[in-house]
């Protein structure tokens, strides 16, 4: 019998697979294996997730015979009656855990209970039933890295309820904690076997996080499809004053909503999706995400302010070195502006802060090069720095402070601080 039949007869799971080759060496003193591991992950848009003529949560959950899930605490507030009669109305049992879920929670001790609930008397998960995981970004990220250590490997479903946790973190294989130095230092590889993405969910998100998470959608339209930053150009601020066509009867801004989303994911998937281990730096989706991971907590910040901040100054470095044209930096400054994102802010004049940003990074990315990401040859397209020398990193920090000085405001946010932020 091959050894492939073998493991298919044996398999532990209907969501992963894997295989490996052994040789030998001649001079009987070394053995070597090779080994692969295979995984399915599929995001999905649905409409109106928890009511329950809607398939798709019981379709995964009335074959296991149960459920067991993590819930944000302010979205069980909001929707957890909502799920909880779902999961009555298609008599499948359901346990929940209710976390608060802050950024100040992205720690090892969140990640232990959830575990610790996960893993004892009153859920005992197995190896291969699916753990639903119901929040936003700080939700996902602890919650997959949860899962990722019980039984070493449990696969999740994952219902994004900001537009954040929809389309960046929650398809996201990168589940993490906070690290020491630098933020989601520490984690696992694990992305969720399936997302399920429902925007009338994003209905009672606070304006704040409405506002912050797009920044994740202008990002994959600035580097990666200029289409969808025409479409946040005509019609992102129509998206956050209607919360993505949730507050009214609106039925072209509805479709309008929904193509955002898919092009949104699947302008990150395309690339996330298919380096789900990061064993190259070739990532467009890392724009904003190089010098901003030292300065968002440092500053405060939400982290879409800190991503639009980067991804502006980073436009700015971008002109210097004759990758884009300033009318093309002054199209993304006004697209971030027009949503009330922020542009600049005084946390970035610090060089110091921001060679050290860059020295990390560097490490993190496996000390090569320090692949940050900037616009080039116009916007939805990019290329990457190896190095930012000091005097250019000086010269473009001046650069853009002078060029934003231009704004009344200086280029801030609307609402960019943690602490700005208010729950409905
Ligand atoms: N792993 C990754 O690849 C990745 C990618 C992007 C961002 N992130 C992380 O995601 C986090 C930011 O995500 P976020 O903006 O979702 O933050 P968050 O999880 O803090 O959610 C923001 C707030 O919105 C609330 N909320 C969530 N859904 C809601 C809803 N439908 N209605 C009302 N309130 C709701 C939450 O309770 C929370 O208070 C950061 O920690 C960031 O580092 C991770």
């Amino acid at each position: 019998m091959s050894a492939a039949r073998d493991s298919d007869k044996y398999a532990t799971s209907a969501h992963y697979g894997g295989s490996g080759r052994i040789s030998r060496a001649a001079d009987r003193r070394s053995l070597t294996v090779e080994a692969t591991f295979s995984l399915r992950s599929e995001v999905r848009l649905v409409t109106d997730v928890f009511a329950p003529t809607t398939p798709d949560l019981a379709e995964v959950y009335r074959p296991a015979g149960r459920c067991a899930a993590i819930v944000d605490a302010t979205v069980d507030r909001l929707h957890g009656g909502a799920l909880r009669a779902y999961f009555a109305a298609h008599g499948i049992p359901l346990t929940t855990m209710v976390c608060r879920a802050l950024e100040e929670d992205k720690t090892f001790d969140t990640v232990r209970r959830m575990a610790a609930f996960l893993g004892g008397e009153e859920c005992d998960v197995a190896r291969d039933e699916p753990v639903l995981v119901v929040g936003g970004g700080v939700l996902t990220d602890t919650a997959g890295l949860a899962c990722a250590l019980l039984n070493r490997r449990t696969p999740y479903v994952m219902i994004g309820t900001s537009i954040v946790s929809a389309v960046d973190a929650g398809p996201s294989p990168r589940t993490c904690v906070n690290g020491t130095l630098i933020k989601n230092a520490m984690g696992a590889y694990h992305p969720p076997v399936l997302t399920l993405v429902d925007r009338a969910l994003f209905r009672t998100l606070a304006p704040e996080h409405l506002r912050h998470g797009v920044a994740e959608i202008v990002k994959m339209g600035a580097v990666d499809d200029e289409g969808l930053l025409v479409l946040l150009q005509r019609h992102g601020r129509g998206l956050l004053e209607t919360r993505f066509a949730t507050t009214g009867e609106d039925r072209g801004l509805a479709a309008i909503a929904d193509e955002v989303l898919f092009r949104s994911l699947y302008a990150y998937l395309r690339h996330e999706g298919t380096n789900m281990f990061e064993t190259h730096q070739d990532r467009p989706h890392a724009y904003g995400h190089t010098w901003s991971t030292k300065f968002e907590p440092v500053a405060g910040l939400l982290h879409g302010h800190a991503v639009a901040v980067e991804m502006a100054f980073t436009a700015t470095l971008a002109t210097l070195i004759g990758w884009l044209d300033e009318d093309s930096r002054d199209a993304l400054l006004e697209v971030c502006r027009d949503l009330g994102l922020a542009v600049h802010h005084p946390v970035i004049e610090d060089l110091e802060l921001m060679r050290v940003a860059q020295e990390s990074v560097r490490r993190k990315r496996g000390g090569s090069a320090l692949w940050a990401v900037a616009p080039r040859g116009g916007l939805g397209k990019c290329d990457y720095l190896a190095e930012v020398e000091d005097s250019l990193l000086a010269e473009a920090v001046d650069r853009h402070r002078v060029r934003c000085a231009g704004f009344p405001d200086g280029g801030a946010g609307l609402g960019m601080y943690l602490r700005d932020a208010r729950w409905s």
